[in-house]
């Protein structure tokens, strides 16, 4: 039997009103990146916690990518910076937790930004490939 190819799976935490309609932008037209990302649409990056993205991350995801408005396009204004912050808390968390640096990643995306984000998803992908799967994969 073949071994069949590593797929890395990505869960993408996308800000409503820049990034989920950058994504949406992307499909609609028809721009080709990775269908790697299952995306969740939350209201803004600032109000994604890091024990979510510790816990996808140990729970079966091999890497976490989070897009927000781009600085000062925030829609609850300081949004994206808490999500700034809480990166930095992140990066932290993940060397704790033993993952690599590359399983996560903040971008802007703004809602006119569609190749941006097919690009952003198709480098992470990449990125996650080299990696190989994440240790908490069983
Ligand atoms: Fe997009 Fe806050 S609404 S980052």
């Amino acid at each position: 039997m073949e071994e069949q190819e590593y797929e890395p799976l990505i869960v993408g935490f996308l800000c409503n009103w820049c990034s989920y309609a950058g994504a949406d932008l992307a499909g609609t037209s028809r721009i080709q990146y990775p269908p790697n990302i299952r995306v969740i649409r939350v209201m803004c990056s600032g109000m994604v916690h890091p024990n979510l993205v510790i816990n996808a991350l140990t729970k079966g995801a091999d890497g976490v990518l989070m897009c927000g408005c781009h600085p000062g396009d925030c829609h609850y204004l300081e949004g994206n910076l808490i999500a700034e912050k809480r990166a930095e808390a992140i990066d932290l968390m993940l060397e704790d937790f033993g993952l690599e640096p590359e399983r996560f990643r903040l971008e802007w995306v703004s809602a006119s930004e569609g190749d941006k984000f097919a690009r952003v998803v198709k480098e992470m992908t990449d990125a996650l490939k080299q990696l190989g799967p994440s240790p908490y994969k069983t």
